[in-house]
């Protein structure tokens, strides 16, 4: 018991330590550099066993600010044991070589959600790269890829990719599925393919979400039409800074109040699907976790996903990329006093008019204060 807890008491000591450093973003060109020119393995090691550590660190000192009745959840408490898990085994290897109820608000678990799977992201990409370039299975990983990263990566290829198997899915349940219409727009060389150094897996998970989305909507339109279905229709322009991809359809769109809500974690307006193991389909909506994860990755390199829509038409949905590897760093949430403070501060009273307020709520909003 007593080494019980002289182990606990170390490994507590040592997620306030390495919290205290500040996640190191690398670019898509630096994974890139390191993995063509110098690809060193130690070197690599070195550096995951710090970094993974303190990435670890900042997140696990982030879920213990959760309000404590989300922390007694088992699913909570099972995620965290399986991050100490994580942690302790990584602190093998350092050795071995060289409060109170806070209150909950959605914008806090949105917040919170956004940052835990920013850090996933980020620590499957740092894993991936090593055990792609090192591991047993490096023979095995596409020869011209470093790690997941594709150096000239076909935007189109993708796009088309993404369609074709969200079409697959689309046609599983409706029997139908609308036609793509793609077109390039290459400012930089006119008329040459336009490509990317990007992790091609992120950006065809970001295009088939999307295009679940715009075919769910086209084909709800327009299930008991006469018309034929809408095609939806991508457009993958390059330009000096951005590369950006437009995938729009005439599903009819959103109103603008409910834009910001669909990028919500579990916002859906499609029933929620049954998880059955036995069933090896997987549903084309539903979970609402489509919209926050795909913005997820695009910001993840400093890209960003945007919708603009038009009620009664349709939807735009812009992937925007950085054109320069050497801009995409890493964006990584870090453990510090402003967390800690967004974590204590309650929704913010509202500083403009709202029309379906009563005036007299007012003395509420100041109580949240
Ligand atoms: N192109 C679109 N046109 C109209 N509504 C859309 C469009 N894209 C998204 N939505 C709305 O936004 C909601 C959230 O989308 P999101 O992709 O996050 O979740 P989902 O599609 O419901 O489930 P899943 O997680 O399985 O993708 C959808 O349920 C739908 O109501
Ligand atoms: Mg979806």
């Amino acid at each position: 018991m007593k080494l019980f807890n002289f182990l606990l008491k170390d490994v507590t000591h040592k997620i306030e330590y390495y919290s205290r450093f500040s996640p190191s973003p690398m670019s898509i060109k630096q994974f890139l550099d390191f993995g063509r020119e110098n690809a060193c393995e130690k070197t690599s090691c070195m550096f995951l066993r710090k970094e993974l550590a303190v990435r670890l660190a900042n997140t696990m000192r982030e879920v213990t600010l959760l309000p404590a009745n989300l922390l007694n959840q088992p699913s909570v408490k099972l995620v965290q044991s399986w991050y100490s898990q994580s942690f302790e085994e990584l602190l093998e290897y350092e050795t071995r070589s060289p409060e109170d109820p806070r209150t909950l608000n959605d914008s806090n678990v949105q917040y919170f959600l956004d940052r835990f799977y920013t850090s996933r992201i980020s620590f499957r990409m740092l894993i991936n790269q090593h055990t792609l370039l090192f591991g047993d299975a490096a023979c095995l990983a596409q020869p011209k890829h470093i790690g997941s990263i594709d150096p000239a990566c076909n935007v189109a290829e993708v796009v088309r990719d993404a369609y074709e198997t969200a079409k697959m899915l689309c046609e599983q349940y409706y029997m139908m599925a609308p036609e793509l219409n793609i077109k390039e727009n290459n400012s930089k060389t006119p008329q040459k393919p336009i490509q990317v150094v990007y992790v091609p897996s992120h950006l065809f998970h970001m295009l088939f979400e999307l295009f679940k989305n715009s075919m769910r909507a086209t084909v709800e339109l327009y299930e008991n039409s006469s018309e034929g279905l809408p095609p939806v229709k991508a457009l993958v322009t390059l330009g000096k800074e951005d590369l950006s991809i437009k995938i729009s359809d005439q599903g009819g769109g959103v109103p603008l109040r409910k834009i910001d809500r669909l990028f919500n974690y579990m916002y859906s307006t499609a029933p929620t699907p049954r998880l059955d193991p036995t069933q090896t389909t997987v549903p084309l909506a539903g979970f609402g976790y489509g919209l926050p994860i795909s913005r997820l990755y695009a910001r993840y390199f400093q890209g960003d996903l945007k919708l603009y829509s038009v009620e009664g038409v349709g939807t735009d949905a812009v992937i925007y990329l950085k054109a320069l590897s050497s801009e995409s760093f890493e964006r990584l949430p870090v453990f510090n006093k402003s967390v800690w403070r967004h974590y204590q501060t309650g929704p913010e009273a509202d500083d403009w008019s709202n029309p379906s307020s009563d005036p007299r709520d007012a003395s509420t909003y100041k109580a949240n204060r």
